[in-house]
């Protein structure tokens, strides 16, 4: 495998949900957002919203980053040039959500790069409205995740990913798909690691009827499954909270 200080960095990726008290000085965080803009972009459609009162932020983090899918400030540009959006909403939101992706994530590895630890927070996709409110959003700015940023506390170990032959396909998809040592992969490494194990954590192990899960047989492809089987079957839900949002889906 080829090797340079880049691919280290990617490679050495875990997510850190403990941090020490040190903070993170506005040079540091400038050169990170810095980074993130540099990302490819389609249009540009991103803002992103600081916070670093550590003792608000989850897992106390000295600093957390909210990464919005921002059609409002572009809208404006429009205008001061006389034309107005017809671009249907569902294909905005998704480069929208491209653009904001690629930038964060350019974000994270600048971040760890500088020694720093990172964890991407899911939940501003269904609870867009709160933190809408708390960071006083115009319509038109869709807030899709967040990340918290600072000096690690912990040294989790790097998680397991998929087989590459379960990832990469040449040419056609193929017709048999191993899924079989691919779930293996990851179920064998989260258990080795004991990682939910540690956090003391099941997805609504109640609500479950096939087989009893433990912690010595609860991995990863579990854990995922239910939250596909389980959670936000309602669409109408998430396009009633884009709707808050000036989003028309
Ligand atoms: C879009 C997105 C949402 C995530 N949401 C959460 C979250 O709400 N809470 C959390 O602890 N980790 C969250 N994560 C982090 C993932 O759990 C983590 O990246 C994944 O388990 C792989 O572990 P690693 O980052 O240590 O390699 C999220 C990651 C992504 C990309």
């Amino acid at each position: 495998m080829k090797n340079n200080q880049v691919i280290k960095t990617l490679l050495a990726h875990r997510s850190i949900r403990k941090y020490t008290d040190e903070g993170v000085d506005r040079e540091t965080i400038e050169t990170i957002v810095m980074a993130g803009q540099q990302a490819a972009f389609a249009y540009q459609i991103y803002s992103v919203m600081l916070s670093t009162r550590k003792d608000k932020n989850p897992f106390k983090a000295p600093v957390l980053l909210t990464i919005c899918v921002d059609l409002y400030k572009f809208e404006r540009i429009m205008e001061k040039r006389r034309w107005k959006t017809i671009q249907n909403d569902l294909t905005l939101l998704m480069f929208g959500m491209e653009d904001a992706s690629y930038m964060a994530q350019n974000m994270v590895i600048a971040a760890e790069s500088l020694g720093l630890g990172t964890c991407y927070l899911g939940s501003p996709l269904w609870a867009m409205d709160k933190f809408a409110k708390a960071y006083k959003l115009p319509k038109r700015v869709v807030p899709i995740v967040q990340i918290t940023m600072g000096h690690p506390a912990e040294e989790p170990p790097v998680r397991p990913r998929y087989p590459l032959n379960f990832t990469l396909f040449e040419d056609e998809y193929p017709k048999d798909l191993d899924i079989e040592s691919a779930m293996k992969a990851m179920d064998d490494g989260y258990l080795a690691q004991e990682y939910y194990k540690k956090a003391g954590f099941m997805i609504d192990p109640t609500q479950v009827k096939k087989e009893d899960h433990t912690f010595e047989n609860y991995g990863w492809t579990e854990h995922i499954s239910r939250k596909l089987g389980l959670w936000m079957d309602d669409i109408d839900e998430q396009k009633e909270l884009l709707k808050e949002r000036g989003i028309n889906i």
